[in-house]
């Protein structure tokens, strides 16, 4: 508790938009983060690995932009770093942590934006198209706070895919809540009901492992890589 009242503490400090809920989730997330770090590693390697692969297909590697880079968790920073001219890293927040790894990298390329970017895409074009884009693990974090879910799920996916650039779209897309039979005892979509576009590779998250939410369920959410 006193490490997530510091955190949230030293985020609003520095944050450009100072918005307390926003900066509580983000926090919220951290703490999680820590607490199932075991259970979300196969997940985070996946999300690397995945990038890594789309990087090694593009020829043109000026700049990069990551949407929704959050705590920097399944996002190859230092990889990316070294294979473009600039990285820039978009999020409603970015906590003191996510400052820091990107400090300890000692690199003058990377740069970190605080943006909704639940209003669309836009933006990238206005300020020079980057040769990639990705999205990583946002979408069904931006539709959860939405007014209207399957709208801003379709626009995203709209500018995302439609875009000057390569995109990379990392999505869990709907969750599993299982017992400790392996029974699932409840589901639900992440989408707001709108369909995700055809995956390359998909897989399994253990969001809540046993214990976290209830002693005797585990959450499961579904990810698809794009
Ligand atoms: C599951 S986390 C992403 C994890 C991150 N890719 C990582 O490597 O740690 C989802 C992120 O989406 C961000 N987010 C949610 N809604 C947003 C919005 N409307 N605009 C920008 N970022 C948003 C949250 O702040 C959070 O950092």
């Amino acid at each position: 508790m006193i490490l997530e009242a510091l955190h949230f503490s030293a985020a609003l400090a520095v944050s450009s938009l100072r918005k307390p809920r926003e900066i509580a989730g983000s926090v919220g997330l951290w703490s999680r983060a820590r607490r199932c770090a075991k259970a979300w590693a196969p997940h985070e390697e996946n999300c690397q690995g995945f990038i890594e692969e789309k990087v090694g297909q593009i020829v043109e590697r000026r700049s990069v932009a990551v949407l929704g880079s959050g705590l920097l968790r399944d996002v190859p920073l230092d990889y990316l770093a070294k294979a473009f001219q600039t990285v820039t890293l978009y999020d409603l927040v970015h906590l003191p942590s996510a400052r820091m790894k990107v400090r300890r990298l000692g690199r003058e390329n990377v740069s970190l934006v605080e943006r909704d970017l639940a209003g669309g895409l836009e933006f990238l074009k206005a300020e020079g198209a980057p040769d990639l884009v990705i999205s990583a693990c946002l979408l069904s974090q931006m539709a959860l706070h939405a007014s209207d879910p399957a709208a801003v799920v379709r626009r995203h996916l709209a500018d995302l895919l439609g875009g000057p650039w390569v995109t990379c779209l990392i999505t869990d897309t709907g969750y599993e809540i299982r017992n400790r039979t392996g029974e699932v005892v409840g589901t639900g979509d992440l989408l707001g009901g709108e369909p995700p576009p055809p995956a390359f590779r998909a897989w399994e998250w253990t969001v809540a492992p046993f214990g976290e939410v209830t002693r005797d369920t585990e959450t499961v959410h579904r990810v698809i890589a794009v």
